[in-house]
């Protein structure tokens, strides 16, 4: 008997005595000692030796007869048991690099909020949310687009998700594994990993100046096309207005959809944001898909989605019987913080603070020799042209700047311009790349 052993002593016994029996060392209809005389040759106490006994008659390893004890009852084939499992060890994760700088996330808000909401909500948050999400979070967000993405959209078709990738899986499904997807090349690596896994039929669609080639859609008999027209990833491109335009005019002619990505259409450095495709579609062909990911944490995993009146009905008809994958603490909590305005003050704090580091990461790799940078005015990254770009990958590195070589989004990485590279300074630390120069 191991008192040190994290296990309590009546499953030590229990395993112990169960062992024997599946190896065959203790036989069928073998008599077990008596509570007593076990518990005082392990000195533990006859209570500890009971429950390991009763636990072994529940699983049928033992019978009880009465007046006479305990026997084996287990008659099988000797099993070859592991031997000793290692008592699985706690890793630590290896440290990642965030998303968004962790200096200025509302902790104490945030705590406020939650406790608030445990308090007034009580039992109630132990009641699931409906399947589209808490109608107070979605509510919130709808009030939240309409003042900062000019989206007019009704709170009962904004559902809540566990981040935008639970999205890109739930509309595989809710358009038909028929369909033909068209996603950006470069891209978001996660976008082709999904699709493939998730079994849909998919294209990669080449990007020019103005992001995705709307003729390529027409071309490769595309159904969905998946783009970001705010802020491509990775290439920064904006997309202007004439390919909007195209892109509208293809998913019009027929039945064809655009899941709109705008996942960090709130990092503009330059004028006013820009317009989000929904916002101007008549026809019920966008569907909308963000994230707080980029905006509070990527581990806060809730995203929501925008659908069409149609398109909502077949979700709801399709797909509503799924339970919310959100639990309902963090739905509350996240709508109070967005309706009591203290979110869109923490984006206007991030901007300011992401737009004194941009210009430090813009000065810092200005400096290098032989340096060109190109799409800057917006989102959280942007793309360099370098010969000799060790250096800075790894000085940039040292402060969290990340440094990777553009090939690695494309589908044919010999696609792909040389020596380009992307910066990505969203989890750069203020302070600490202050001293970089
Ligand atoms: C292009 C793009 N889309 C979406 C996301 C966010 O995904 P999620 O909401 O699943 O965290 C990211 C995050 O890095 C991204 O780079």
């Amino acid at each position: 008997m191991n008192n040190k052993n994290a296990k309590p002593l009546y499953e030590q016994i229990y395993e112990d005595i169960r062992s024997d029996i599946l190896s065959g060392r203790m036989k069928k209809d073998e008599r077990l000692p008596s509570k007593r005389a076990l518990s005082e040759r392990l000195s533990v106490s006859v209570i500890t030796v009971e429950n390991a006994y009763s636990q072994l008659i529940a699983e049928g390893y033992v019978r009880a007869a009465e007046r006479s004890g305990y026997f084996v009852q287990y008659s099988g084939e000797p099993v070859k048991l592991p031997e000793n499992a290692p008592v699985p060890v706690y890793e630590p994760e290896p440290e990642s690099f965030p998303d968004v700088g962790t200096e200025i996330f509302p902790f104490s808000v945030w705590t406020r909020l939650m406790r608030t909401v445990i308090l007034e909500k009580g039992s109630a948050l132990l009641k699931p949310t409906p399947s589209g999400g808490a109608m107070e979070l979605r509510a919130a967000i709808s009030g939240y687009l309409y003042r900062a993405r000019g989206i007019c959209q009704p709170p009962e078709r904004i559902i809540i998700g566990a981040g935008s990738e639970y999205f890109y899986d739930m509309l595989i499904r809710l358009l038909g594994r028929d369909k033909r997807f068209g996603i950006e090349d470069p891209g978001f690596y996660k976008l082709s990993k999904i699709y493939r896994l998730g079994g849909a039929n998919f294209e990669y669609i080449s990007l020019d100046e103005s992001g995705m080639k709307a003729d390529e859609l027409y071309e490769k008999n595309i159904d969905a096309a998946h783009i970001s027209p705010a802020h491509h990833f990775p290439t920064g491109v904006v997309m202007p207005i004439s390919r909007r335009r195209e892109i509208m005019s293809w998913a019009e002619t027929g039945e064809r959809f655009i899941i709109e990505d705008d996942y960090d259409s709130e990092f503009r450095w330059s004028g006013r944001p820009v317009r989000a495709m929904f916002s101007s579609d008549g026809s019920g062909r966008v569907i909308y898909v963000n994230t707080f990911s980029k905006t509070i944490a990527p581990s806060v995993r809730i995203s929501y989605m925008c659908l069409s009146e149609e398109l909502y009905e077949k979700w709801r008809e399709t797909l509503g019987f799924y339970a919310c994958p959100v639990p309902s603490f963090e739905q509350y909590t996240l709508a109070r913080f967005i309706s009591d305005g203290y979110f869109e003050r923490h984006i206007n704090r991030a901007k300011k603070r992401f737009r004194r580091i941009r210009e430090q990461v813009l000065g810092f790799i200005s400096e290098f020799p032989d340096v060109r940078i190109f799409e800057e005015n917006a989102g959280l990254h942007f793309i360099i042209e370098a010969e000799n770009a060790e250096q800075i990958v790894s000085k940039c590195l040292e402060h969290g700047v990340r440094v990777t070589p553009l090939k690695n989004y494309y589908s044919d990485p010999s696609k792909c311009g040389q020596n380009r590279y992307v910066v990505n300074y969203s989890a750069a630390n203020e302070n600490e790349f202050g001293i970089i120069k």
